[in-house]
């Protein structure tokens, strides 16, 4: 099986990487610089990296990187700092998800392709009831205004669920929903709910990036955790936290 993760040299995207190949996939990276990526995943014989950025790349090179791919992670984010949060592509999630969506659509692979993409428990699944109270619509309002990379995440998910939705017959998507997230060395136990069941905003859960990591690679390589959650934005936290 061959996956493709981008962002793969961040926390997660690493932590990912690094789990996929443990599972025996072979992982294409995307990275704008392999040298970001730990020496044990750049020498791994189940590693191939193509450097570069999707936003660059033409339509011919986006189709040759997803080709053969079973699967397709995101764990792209805005770096922190203030280039990073205010500075272009402002979109950078968004545009991502597109471009690759698009290349994948453009290869009519006979077996749909799995997306699967980092997001955050700060942002609503618009399919489902999610009540959100009216302080906290404001805080919301406010980071969509000021903090442009919340803007994104919440368009690179809504992009998933309203222009690939559930009929594309050469893509099935999941958007995982962390809350605050950690650093942790082990997956620890870690429970998944349809929808927050607490604020991101006054009442933050935590989660270890590495718990976001497995379950990842589980919706990536698993049928059974993939059948459960294809189509929906699971929210995870860390048990306990
Ligand atoms: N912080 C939280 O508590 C929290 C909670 C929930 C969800 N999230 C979301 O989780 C996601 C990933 O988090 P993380 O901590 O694993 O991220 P991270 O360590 O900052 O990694 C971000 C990845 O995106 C890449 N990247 C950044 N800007 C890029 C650009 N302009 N072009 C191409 N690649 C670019 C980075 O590449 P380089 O290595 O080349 O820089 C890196 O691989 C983010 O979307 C974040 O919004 C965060």
């Amino acid at each position: 099986m061959t996956v493709l993760v981008t962002g793969a040299s961040g926390a997660t995207g690493r932590l990912l990487t690094g789990l996929l190949l443990d599972r025996g996939c072979r992982v294409k990276v995307l990275v704008r610089s392999a040298s970001r990526l730990p020496d044990h995943l750049r020498r791994h014989e189940g590693l191939t990296s193509v450097e570069g950025s999707v936003l660059d790349m033409s339509e011919e090179q986006r189709s040759e990187l997803v080709a053969g791919c079973s699967s397709i992670a995101s764990c792209l984010g805005h770096s922190i700092n203030v280039r990073g949060i205010w500075g272009p592509p402002y979109r950078l999630v968004t545009r991502s998800v597109e471009c690759l969506c698009e290349a994948v659509r453009a290869n009519r692979p006979d077996t749909p392709v799995r997306f699967v993409l980092m997001n955050t428990a700060g942002n609503r699944n618009r399919d489902l009831p999610e009540p959100v109270a009216i302080r906290e619509h404001m805080v919301l309002g406010l980071l969509r205004l000021l903090i442009p990379p919340h803007r994104d995440n919440e368009c690179a998910a809504d992009y998933l669920r309203t222009r690939v939705g559930g009929e594309d017959p050469f893509l099935e998507w999941a958007a995982v929903r962390p809350d605050t997230l950690l650093h942790r060395d082990e997956v620890t136990p870690y429970e998944l709910h349809p929808s927050p069941v607490r604020s991101a905003i006054f009442h933050a859960g935590e989660t270890s990036r590495i718990n976001v990591a497995h379950f990842m690679a589980a919706l990536m390589t698993e049928d059974g955790v993939w059948a459960e959650w294809k189509g929906r934005m699971p929210v995870i936290y860390n048990t306990g936290a």
